[in-house]
């Protein structure tokens, strides 16, 4: 096994959760991380393909990790996560350099395929969709000095919005057994980790069968709402059609769980929804964010929205403009359409022009700032109780975030990672707030 290895993670939660799940299956097998790629025997690209831009910044990367293997030609060098299973041997064409492509759904076999390129250097791709969920994993330690933590409990999506690659890259959705959920929880909280995000595509449409007995989201947080460590547990990513009332309530009856929703919304206009394959309307989505704000006023919601789907005009920008103003989201996830191969938005005719979409883009992101800024100036003032998670922007700060996940900057002599603390917000920012510790 080789000695070393290094790893760049692209992409969503559920990307970083993979690195995780590499870097213990190398070190269980002996190799330690390294700083750099300079200095790593193994190095992988984890890459993500849900639009133009980083499906491009995980080949430049490629490109750059191949040259460095031009000084250290022993090197062994793979890409994985979703480029890598929509590619799959077309990336070994393209770069020359590359030994092992592989997709999600293989990251078990990893440790497997790096021994069997060091024996007989052939070049592999493995891109299987059909594999089950992988087992829990742990190398002791691992996580220690990290005060947040992510675990998978659903993987794929079974959706297919017309505009998305996710479904074809992470294969159809499988849950994952609830009692393996609450052993990596309860690993992940015996290695200091104080909160966790759980993650899924669609982790609404967690459901798993245990004793003939389905476990579905709301039940399973509350199973992980019995672990003691556990202070703080948070989902992620729900989709607006399977946000259940029995969901909706479980902010209200879960006490560890965080006042904040992602809850991407995608456009406001219902011919748009309907071309995209949502599965509900703008009326539908807006009274779902009611019911949250009725359930717990204090929630936070955040969501991501995209302009220029084919055939978007002004009046259906105007209406995702209308949500954007109506709902003020404590913060946007804003993006331009691009077209993704395979998908059905991709055959559709009324491509906008790239001028169209950034002018549309701009305009929705100038809003937002405003909404953002408005909303964490309204903080001012108020004590806000704060996880801390590591070292803040400045040499004399800490950092850490919010129940409703903003993050907090404040000025701190001794080192309070791992706490929770009250802090009173002294300045709300566009992107953060920062405050003093009440001592
Ligand atoms: N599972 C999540 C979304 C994952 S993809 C959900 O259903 O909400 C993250 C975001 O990327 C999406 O919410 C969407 O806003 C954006 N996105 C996905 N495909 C895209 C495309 N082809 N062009 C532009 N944005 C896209
Ligand atoms: Fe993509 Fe839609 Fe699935 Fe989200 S729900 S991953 S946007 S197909
Ligand atoms: Fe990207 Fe794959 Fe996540 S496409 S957003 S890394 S599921």
């Amino acid at each position: 096994m080789v000695k070393s290895f290094y790893i760049f993670t692209m992409g969503c939660q559920m990307n970083e959760y993979d690195s995780d799940y590499l870097a213990q299956s190398f070190m269980n097998a002996g190799a330690l991380p390294a700083e750099g790629p300079d200095d790593a025997e193994l190095v992988i690209v984890n890459t993500c393909s849900v639009r133009e831009k980083p499906e491009q910044k995980a080949m430049s990367q490629l490109g750059r990790i191949i040259r460095i293997k031009n000084k250290h030609p022993d090197m062994i060098i793979g890409a994985v996560g979703c480029v890598a299973q929509d590619r799959g041997p077309e990336l070994l064409q393209r770069f020359p350099g590359l030994d092992f492509v592989m997709g999600p759904r293989e990251l078990k076999r990893a440790v497997e395929v790096v021994e069997d390129i060091e024996k007989s250097s052939a070049r592999t791709v493995a891109t299987d969709l059909a594999g089950l969920c992988r087992p829990p994993l742990v190398h002791p330690g691992y996580f220690s000095g990290r005060v947040s933590g992510y675990v998978s409990i659903m993987e794929g999506c079974n959706n297919f919005c017309s505009y998305c690659i996710v479904p074809f890259v992470r294969g159809r959705e499988v849950s994952r057994p609830a009692v393996d959920i609450e052993a990596e929880t309860h690993s992940l909280a015996s290695q200091g980790v104080r909160e966790v995000t759980l993650l899924g595509q669609n982790v609404n449409s967690y459901r798993f069968m245990e004793e003939e007995k389905p476990v579905t989201l709301s039940s399973l947080l509350k199973r992980i709402g019995k672990i003691n460590e556990i202070w703080r547990i948070r989902f992620t990513t729900s989709h607006p059609r399977d946000l259940t009332d029995d969901l909706v309530e479980c902010f209200k009856t879960v006490h560890k769980l965080c006042p904040h929703i992602h809850l991407p919304f995608q456009t406001g206009s219902n011919r748009i929804l309907k071309l995209m394959g949502r599965g509900y309307t703008r009326e539908y989505y807006l009274e779902r964010v009611e019911a949250l704000r009725t359930a717990r006023p204090d929630i936070a919601i955040t969501a991501d929205v995209m302009v220029g789907f084919p055939g978007e005009s002004e009046e259906d920008y105007k209406m995702t403009m209308d949500i954007v103003e109506e709902v003020e989201f404590d913060g946007l996830y804003s993006f331009m359409y691009s077209d993704r191969r395979g998908t059905a938005a991709e055959k559709l005719a009324g491509k906008l022009d790239r001028e169209t979409k950034a002018a549309r883009l701009k305009t929705l992101q100038t809003i937002q700032k405003e909404i953002s800024h408005r909303k964490n100036k309204a903080l001012e003032g108020t004590v806000q109780q704060v996880l801390v998670e590591g070292a803040g922007d400045r040499p004399d700060q800490q950092r850490g975030r919010t129940a409703t996940n903003k993050v907090v900057n404040f000025r701190c002599k001794d080192n309070r990672i791992g706490e929770l603390v009250d802090i009173t917000i002294t300045h709300g920012l566009m992107n953060s707030l920062r405050g003093c510790l009440n001592e």
